[in-house]
């Protein structure tokens, strides 16, 4: 089933079009938790104030996209690399979230950035250009174990910047990433079928409290990723 993405417009039709068919979209109730509903926020700490969760990763995934391996190989599949690989650079100080699971407040999981269709020096050239670029917490503490992930995205202008985003870079950023990830993608032999849709109601519109003073719409994008049957 391939998808021909020309706009956000069409990504939510499409995405509405599988939920209705039954295609891939099961129960929501362990999609994810709600963080706020035990103590956490949908909005992560960065040094004075929050970057927003706005792209979730649906506990109802195959399991095998949820683990560590996996989102490294998902986010090469969607062209995005583990920034860890940036010849050994670090790239920006860790932000901490509290997915109201019970784990408290942690350090991302990980980090990606764009990687320019060069595993390695693509990364590293993100970071010089510019691009997209997420952090990531896993939902599996004991009290919200939905196994699900979110995601931190947004749009950074190039380093000279210091890793600014651009204007409204949440929004965007989010954005980009669901539309790069919707539809088919191969890597390493294992195809990925995505589908999107639009969580509102977690996540508070406005600029109130959130990095760099940018609005964002409020809106959560929710992908459901399957990987399909290798073919024989
Ligand atoms: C953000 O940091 C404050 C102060 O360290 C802490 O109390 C709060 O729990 C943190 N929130 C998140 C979402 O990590
Ligand atoms: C988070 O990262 C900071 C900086 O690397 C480190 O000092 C801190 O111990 C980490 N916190 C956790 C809970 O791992
Ligand atoms: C979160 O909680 C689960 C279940 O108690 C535990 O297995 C996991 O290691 C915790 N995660 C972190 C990062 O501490």
């Amino acid at each position: 089933m391939h998808m021909m993405i020309h706009g956000l417009l069409s990504l939510f039709t499409l995405a509405y079009a599988s939920a209705v068919t039954g295609l891939t979209i099961q129960k929501r109730a362990v999609d994810f938790f709600d963080p706020a509903l035990g103590g956490g926020s949908i909005f992560d700490n960065a040094t004075f104030s929050g970057s927003p969760l706005n792209v979730i990763i649906s506990g109802l995934s195959s399991p095998d996209v949820l683990t560590d391996k996996g989102i490294l190989d998902y986010a090469q599949a969607i062209g995005l690399h583990s920034s860890q690989e940036c010849l050994g650079f670090h790239l920006g100080a860790p932000q901490t979230a509290n997915l109201g699971d019970g784990n408290g407040s942690l350090n991302q999981t990980m980090e990606f950035r764009q990687d320019f269709g060069h595993d390695v020096l693509g990364t590293c050239l993100e970071s010089l250009l510019g691009g997209n670029h997420f952090l990531v917490w896993r939902q599996n503490g004991p009290q919200a174990s939905s196994g699900a992930l979110f995601l931190a995205a947004s749009k950074e202008k190039d380093s000279s910047k210091n890793h600014d985003l651009v204007d409204d870079g949440y929004n965007i950023g989010r954005d980009e990433l669901a539309v790069g990830a919707v539809g088919t993608k191969s890597h390493n032999g294992v195809t990925y079928e995505t589908v999107a849709q639009k969580i509102t109601g977690i996540m508070p519109a406005g600029s109130d409290g959130v990095n760099h003073g940018i609005a964002v719409d409020g809106i959560v994008i929710l992908l459901t990723v399957t990987i399909q049957p290798k073919e024989q």
